[in-house]
């Protein structure tokens, strides 16, 4: 158990249970957060680290079964504890099938509530979830203890020995490339080569030759014939990188290898076999692409026999301590600082920024801190983008009456502001548009 004071977030519609929560705890060594609304408690969530929560079930607008499964999916180990004036077996259990832990009937005792709270830290300490995601994994030069990680490394070793097609996906900085170097050099092909190809990085008119090779004479300037990037990985795995840049005449080329599992050189007559496993990766949205037609369908689901999707850092924050922890090893070696520690702060700090670069930003940054430091580093150490740079909103829990506000004002704004038609459009009277939108 940790000695630091925790952070309770109360969230209560009723002002007065929030008041009479407060100075039951104040004999006891909390820092309590209130908040009267669901969409409250979503800020100070965002914006703070709490250890608990406690919510009402029954509030006007959004309940706290939304909240409870809300911070469910995005705080999986915060502990949560739900109180309620109106204790039915149906909501207790609803409830505790969300995610609470505990649950307290009003009215209860400045004691009651205490036992309550200390209970659920307890609970909250033992939840396999939270053991669960205090391991931190290693493989093949990959860091994290996410169950998104956990998955990740499962998928690796299911396709590893196979020469199934992989497309890996997601945003820049989530280690797509270390995934498919992963898969190569821990599974059956390691021995064999690893070459890797960046669609976006070759000019059109030379891909073709570059990823098939050419014949000697094929063009001007080919005084010998040449192998491919296909050929050159033979018997091993090639890894088509940012694939979705890929110019339409290469993916119908592409097309060709995957199906036949031949290619021909620029300037023959005659194919070659060939053996090669493809992995692939875009951050591109690559359905998205078949759909408008810049992306060739066929190719799209030779390509996606497997498909690894890997998330963005902000949605598994579990795995930045142990990325920190690891980076900061690496850096204070390689720069010889080796008593280098960050403080409390700036721990906090690093968990709650959004890292809109993921794991190649929060590398980076540890990599400066680390350069800027000598023995601890502190706030001073931390960019000023980090501090003053705002979590990237989440869900935002609106009630209806804001969606039809902002329905109306849409309609306004594409009516020139003319209430006598957006009135007409919504099939109500200028009165009540008058007073819906004040
Ligand atoms: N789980 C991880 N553990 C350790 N380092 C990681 C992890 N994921 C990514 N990195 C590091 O982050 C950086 C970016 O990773 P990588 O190049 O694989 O990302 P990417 O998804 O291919 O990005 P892009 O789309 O921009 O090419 C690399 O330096 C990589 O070593
Ligand atoms: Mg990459």
């Amino acid at each position: 158990m940790s000695l630091k004071k925790k952070n309770i977030l109360v969230v209560d519609d009723d002002y007065n249970t929030l008041d009479l929560i407060q100075r039951h705890l104040k004999p006891f060594s909390y820092h309590i957060y209130k908040a009267s609304s669901v969409n409250e408690a979503v800020e100070v969530l965002e914006y703070t680290s709490i250890d608990l929560l406690i919510t009402d079930l029954n509030m006007p607008e959004i309940n706290g079964l939304e909240l409870i499964k809300y911070s469910k999916e995005h705080y999986p180990l915060l502990p949560k504890l739900v109180i309620t004036g109106m204790p039915t077996i149906n909501n207790a259990v609803e409830a505790v099938r969300s995610g609470a832990l505990d649950y307290l009937t009003k009215p209860f005792t400045g004691n009651e509530l205490f036992q309550a709270i200390e209970t659920s830290f307890l609970k909250g300490e033992k939840n396999p979830a939270a053991s669960k995601t205090t391991e931190e994994m290693h493989y093949a030069g990959m860091i994290g203890s996410s169950d998104h990680f956990k998955n990740l490394i499962e998928v690796i070793n299911r396709v590893k020995n196979n020469k199934v097609n992989v497309l890996i996906e997601g945003e820049s900085g989530t280690g797509k490339e270390l995934i498919a170097k992963a898969i190569h050099y821990t599974g059956a092909l390691a021995k064999k080569p690893f070459i890797s190809v960046n669609c976006g990085g070759i000019p059109e008119s030379l891909m073709e030759s570059e990823l098939f090779g050419y014949t000697k004479g094929a063009f001007t300037g080919a005084k010998e014939s040449k192998i491919g990037l296909f050929q050159a990985a033979s018997g091993g795995t090639i890894f088509l990188d940012e694939i979705g840049n890929a110019p339409l005449s290469i993916q119908t080329r592409l097309l060709r290898v995957l199906q036949e599992k031949e290619i021909m050189r620029v300037g023959a007559v005659d194919t070659e076999k060939i053996d090669v496993r493809i992995l692939s990766a875009t951050n591109s949205d690559l359905y998205k692409m078949v759909l408008n037609g810049t992306f060739r369908e066929d190719l799209y689901y030779r390509i996606n026999v497997v498909n690894i999707k890997t998330k963005p850092l902000r949605d598994r924050k579990e795995d930045i301590i142990p990325l920190v922890k690891s980076f900061i090893e690496k850096y204070t070696v390689e720069y010889n600082k080796h008593n280098i520690k960050l403080n409390e702060e700036v721990h906090e700090i690093l968990s709650r920024y959004s890292w809109p670069g993921n794991v190649r930003e929060l590398e980076n940054i540890v990599q400066r801190m680390i350069i800027m430091s000598d023995d601890i580093i502190d706030m001073q150490h931390i960019p000023e983008n980090l501090k003053y740079h705002l979590p990237e909103k989440k869900e935002q829990f609106k009630s209806l009456k804001e969606y039809e506000k902002d329905h109306i004002l849409k309609i306004l704004a594409t009516v020139g502001n003319n209430k006598t038609k957006a009135a007409k459009i919504l099939q109500i009277d200028r009165k009540t548009l008058n007073q819906k939108i004040t």
